[in-house]
């Protein structure tokens, strides 16, 4: 395997990246859609099959989405969709790999403490990376364009998370909600940038509360969603 490292916002690097690159999975980690501009024409002309990996929070039916991270995505899309590329949408929900972010807290004590965000179907990266293998494929193009929602099998909140992992790790775990102002003067205390935190405090106090459970990681990979418990045990060392 070859690896190139760069700037995804810089077209001269995407374009040598593509070179000889029959699909492409796209990963849009920016608040700003405005830098995709110049990768359209890289990829219109290298014409790989495009896959993009979206939020399960973007809503077809808002003219505007609930806060600047889902809106990111639903522009990347429309963007993408608007120059001709026919991306393939994967629309996950919150990965269970977010949880990683506690793991200070865990090894310092037996509180996390944060924002509490809506209960979401967390789902294992690793069902969103086996959903993405098969839709990049050639023979992909049989599971058409979606929008595919990928969720795990459990709507869960923060506290939900801790008490799994708790479970896992053999300790009495406690989530304590922290209000938003709290965590937005804490996240910049950390040295986050006022953007992001912006951002992720908007994630947690408009992003509505999720009711939906999907079959999409069975549809793509033919194989059930995993559990975050299951997830859990198998990162639990990064925990201890
Ligand atoms: N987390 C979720 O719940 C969730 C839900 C739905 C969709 N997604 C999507 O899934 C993807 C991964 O999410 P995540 O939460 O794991 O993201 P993340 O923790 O923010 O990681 C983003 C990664 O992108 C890299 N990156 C940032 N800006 C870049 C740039 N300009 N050029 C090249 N690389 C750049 C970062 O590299 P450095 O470490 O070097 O900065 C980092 O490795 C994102 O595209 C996100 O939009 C995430």
């Amino acid at each position: 395997m070859e690896s190139v490292v760069g700037d995804l916002t810089d077209p001269d690097v995407f374009r040598a990246a593509l070179d000889g690159i029959e699909a492409v999975l796209l990963m849009w980690p920016l608040l700003d859609s405005a830098p995709a501009h110049a990768l359209l024409t890289p990829l219109r002309s290298a014409a790989p099959r495009v896959v993009y990996l979206s939020s399960s929070a973007v809503d077809d039916g808002r003219a505007r989405q609930s806060d600047p991270i889902v809106q990111v995505h639903a522009d990347m899309e429309a963007l993408l969709d608007e120059a001709g590329l026919r991306p393939v949408v994967l629309r996950s929900d919150t990965l269970a790999s977010n949880v990683r972010g506690w793991a200070a807290q865990l090894r310092a004590g037996d509180v996390v403490a944060g924002p509490d965000i809506a209960r979401t179907a967390v789902v294992d990266e690793r069902d969103v990376a086996d959903a993405a293998v098969r839709v990049l494929l050639p023979d992909g193009d049989r599971f058409g364009r979606g929008p595919h929602v990928l969720t795990g099998p459990d709507l869960l909140g923060r506290a939900d998370q801790v008490a799994r992992l708790g479970a896992v790790l053999g300790r009495r775990l406690r989530f304590e909600a922290v209000p938003a102002d709290v965590a937005r003067t804490r996240m910049l205390a950390d040295g986050r940038p006022e953007e992001l935190v912006a951002a992720l405090v908007a994630a947690s106090t408009r992003r509505p509360e999720s009711d939906r459970v999907t079959e999409g990681v069975r549809r793509l990979t033919g194989r059930p969603a995993g559990t975050f418990a299951q997830w859990a045990a198998d990162h639990a060392d990064e925990f201890r």
